[in-house]
């Protein structure tokens, strides 16, 4: 039997840099409203014409010459994603052209903010049972691409992103991947969403009109789901796997608002300093924070050989989850 560890870490994020005063100038908004509020002070938004696989090929190739592998190498790739490329092909079948992994197969997961814990699970699966050697673990969303930029409550909080872990089998004595606990609430879907475009209001004009194909959302109603949600998963893997909060040497949660983090990292009386906190800098990039989050950690020599980690997120679905890992490079 073996498990899955994460062998390498990479993340991308668009050169361009949009401040909160750049925001100001267009919308009603200030830089000391959205940083009191959010936490966030800027973002990366990508140039026209470039896509979810662009940012996700990016991180991919940091990533492989990270871990000093060919693509080829591959098995599989799994891309968490709201902003695919387009319905199909998946962007993990451009990735795989584009990073020329010709010996993997893949797919994309559509979890929101959920999607790259959802896909890191599903991931270590495919390793736990023995049937892939070299898994790519992708989260990229370039959420400017469904933002309705004239709308101040949504366009403030996201920016453009793609992180990348790849995950392998562990050798004998290692942990790597410990457990995950994973949930939906379909009920929350009202809150959080997208509704133009799929099969239930496809593209038209009246869509248009109705202003469908960008993201909608009860900011108020979220914050609340979400710091209960993102509290409760990391209390129940934690009790389920006999550990304290005071076990943990690295939280890396979900970045959606500064405030949704601390008020959930009290909950959990879990220490600042254990905190990964970069929302300030990148926003909300949806399935990317996380990977974006553990990618900078690790090149920041923030992450140390053994130290055990606990991811946790909480998303549109409602979708939450959480997961324990013990950093084996
Ligand atoms: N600039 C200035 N004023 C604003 C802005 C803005 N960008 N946006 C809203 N306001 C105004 C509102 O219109 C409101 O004015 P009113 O009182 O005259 O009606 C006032 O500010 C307060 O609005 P609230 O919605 O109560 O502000 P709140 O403190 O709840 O913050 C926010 C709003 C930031 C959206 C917060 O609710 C939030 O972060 N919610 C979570 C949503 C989220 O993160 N979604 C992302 C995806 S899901 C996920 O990743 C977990």
């Amino acid at each position: 039997m073996y498990r899955a560890k994460i062998t390498a870490a990479a993340y991308h994020v668009p050169d361009r840099v949009v401040t909160n005063h750049d925001l100001a100038k267009v919308l009603d908004t200030s830089d000391e409203w959205i940083r009191t509020r959010t936490g966030i002070r800027e973002r990366h938004f990508a140039a026209r014409g470039e896509s979810t696989s662009d940012l996700a090929a990016a991180a991919v190739k940091k990533l492989l010459k990270q871990r000093g592998i060919d693509a080829k190498e591959i098995d599989c790739i799994i891309v968490a994603t709201v902003t695919p490329d387009m319905f199909f092909p998946s962007t993990a079948c451009v990735l795989q052209e584009k990073i020329g992994a010709s010996n993997a197969w893949g797919f994309d997961l559509s979890g929101a903010c959920s999607g790259f814990l959802y896909a890191l699970a599903t991931g270590s699966q495919f390793v736990h049972s023995g049937a892939y050697g070299k898994v790519l673990v992708v989260g990229a969303d370039l959420m400017t691409s469904i933002l309705d930029p004239r709308d101040r409550n949504t366009y403030i909080l996201f920016g453009d992103g793609a992180g990348v872990v790849l995950l392998e089998p562990t050798r004998p004595g290692e942990r790597g991947i410990i457990d995950f606990l994973l949930r939906c609430d379909g009920s929350g879907g009202k809150y959080l969403r997208m509704p133009g475009g799929g099969s239930l209001h496809p593209a038209s004009p009246d869509t248009i009109r109705r202003n469908m194909h960008v993201v909608h959302q009860d900011g108020r109603a979220v914050f609340k789901f979400a710091v209960q949600g993102m509290s409760d998963v990391s209390e129940s893997i934690l009790r389920r796997n006999h550990l304290c909060s005071s076990d943990v040497d690295l939280f890396v949660p979900h970045q959606a608002n500064i405030r949704i983090i601390d008020a959930s990292t009290e909950k959990l009386g879990l220490e600042q300093s254990k905190v990964v906190r970069n929302i300030d800098r990148f926003a909300n990039t949806t399935a990317a924070t996380i990977p974006i989050g553990l990618g900078e950690s690790y090149e920041d020599r923030r992450l140390k050989k053994g130290d055990l980690v606990l991811l946790a997120t909480f998303g549109a679905g409602f979708t939450s989850g959480s997961l324990l890992l013990r950093w084996t490079l």
